[in-house]
């Protein structure tokens, strides 16, 4: 349970609150690149940790991400024109280039003006389909992280956007949850349901996810480390051959974790969009093979239109959430919904835009939400004595990257992630 001052450091992101200012340090995805999908294309009106902006593509290519309130007299550069190397306003036709230079001042004949003013506008990032920015202090930008998803075949990477209508510390702790795979997601995890439920999983999953249902209640090793913390769930699994199987998930700041499983990794970060709403940037990855985006978000319970409209899961209490009461009746369906990411948005959206943490009752299982929440709080405490926020500076992340394997010993975990040359634990 968290005191109502500690809820609102955690959850609050806009400018000036300790969270806003700490996760301003850090580049975030502001859209995929597929939302910008060619030169001159539409142009994208993006919010971040409460801020609005416009992202363009412009003639070259080039992203751009620039305030979205026209520097003249507010009229949103969403509207604008996208053409010839930047950005026109169509209120009075100011144009402006990625970096915020003022291409054409229309309706102000002194040429002096244009080489004095320039548009507030934001470093940008574009690798492995991902739009990245850096949106605080210009004399404080870290430098950009190389992570594992950015060291796979562009081909065998795929990956999609989804927002929710729910503080991203929701999503994040739902995220961290080990302990709800097994029941939430029974359709895809729990044996009996694999073949009622209409949304099978790949063959190649179904063995990794029947474990969760297996033991129910992981013995959890959590430890810090330098860009945040992992945990290792250790299950006791039964059957003809009892073993224990270990799986390693590392979470990172400000709001990211890899999950493994048996031939690609799935990273995700759940993006502040403000304090009610989330983006979530899901990207699978595979040293080995091709994936398919069309069958993972089939899985996922996201091709079923009336739960998604533009990118948003918009289901909600007006139409009971459409959960299948029916087909729950008759075993054929345990949660009523169908697919891992829209059980998530149903659960995460239900405990309303901002859950009241002093109202919760926490046990064992939960203790890799309170390793999350503390490292949260240790990165507030950290800038507030002037030090840099958690794993800031980390350039090369290609480490940091879990594992699902089988142990005769639990135990043995930390020596099978050195062999594998993974991240560690932090002993400073
Ligand atoms: S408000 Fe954009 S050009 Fe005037
Ligand atoms: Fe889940």
């Amino acid at each position: 349970m968290l005191s109502r001052e500690e809820n609102d450091r955690l959850t609050q992101v806009g400018p000036g609150t300790p969270m806003g200012e700490m996760m301003r340090r850090y580049w975030h995805p502001i859209a995929t690149s597929a939302q910008l999908p060619h030169p001159d294309c539409d142009p994208l009106r993006s919010r971040l940790l409460g801020e609005n902006f416009v992202v363009f593509r412009d003639t070259h290519g080039k992203v751009g991400v620039l305030n979205e309130l026209c520097t003249h007299r507010g009229a949103s550069m969403a509207l604008g024109r996208v053409e010839e190397g930047g950005i026109r306003c169509i209120y009075h036709g100011w144009k402006f280039a990625v970096d915020g230079t003022i291409m054409d001042m229309s309706n102000n004949a002194d040429s002096t003006y244009i080489e004095k003013l320039k548009a507030p506008a934001y470093p940008v990032v574009e690798r492995s389909g991902l739009i990245w920015t850096y949106i605080g202090p210009k004399e404080k930008q870290p430098p950009f992280r190389t992570l594992a998803l950015d060291e796979v075949p562009e081909a065998n990477r795929i990956l999609f956007r989804v927002n929710t209508n729910a503080n991203y510390l929701q999503m994040w702790e739902g995220g961290t949850d080990s302990s709800h795979v097994g029941i939430l997601h029974s359709n895809l995890t729990r044996p009996g349901w694999l073949a009622a439920g209409e949304h099978i999983a790949a063959p190649e999953l179904n063995d990794m996810v029947s474990d969760a249902w297996d033991d129910m209640s992981p013995k959890l090793d959590i430890e810090n480390t330098a860009f945040g913390f992992h945990y290792a769930s250790i299950r006791r699994v039964g059957g003809p051959n009892p073993r224990h199987n270990v799986r390693l998930v590392p979470l990172f700041l400000p709001h990211g974790r890899v999950i493994q499983f048996p031939d690609f990794f799935t990273t995700v970060f759940d993006v502040p969009i403000d304090d009610e709403h989330t983006a979530s940037y899901l990207i699978d990855a595979s040293a080995t093979r091709q994936l398919d985006l069309q069958e993972r978000l089939k899985r996922s319970g996201m091709t079923e239109e009336r739960f998604y409209s533009n990118n948003t899961f918009v289901a909600n209490w007006d139409f009971g959430y459409w959960q299948d009461r029916n087909a729950m009746k008759k075993k054929l369906n345990w949660s009523g919904f169908k697919g891992i990411t829209q059980e998530d948005a149903v659960i995460s959206t239900s405990m309303g835009p901002i859950y009241d943490r002093t109202q919760e009752h926490l046990v064992a299982a939960d203790a890799a939400i309170v390793r999350l929440r503390k490292r949260l709080l240790d990165c507030l405490k950290k800038i507030e004595i002037g030090e840099e926020p958690i794993g800031l500076n980390l350039e090369d992340m290609t480490n940091v990257i879990g594992f699902d394997i089988d142990l005769p010993d639990g135990t043995q975990w930390r020596e099978h992630a050195s062999q594998q040359g993974l991240h560690s634990a932090d002993k400073s």
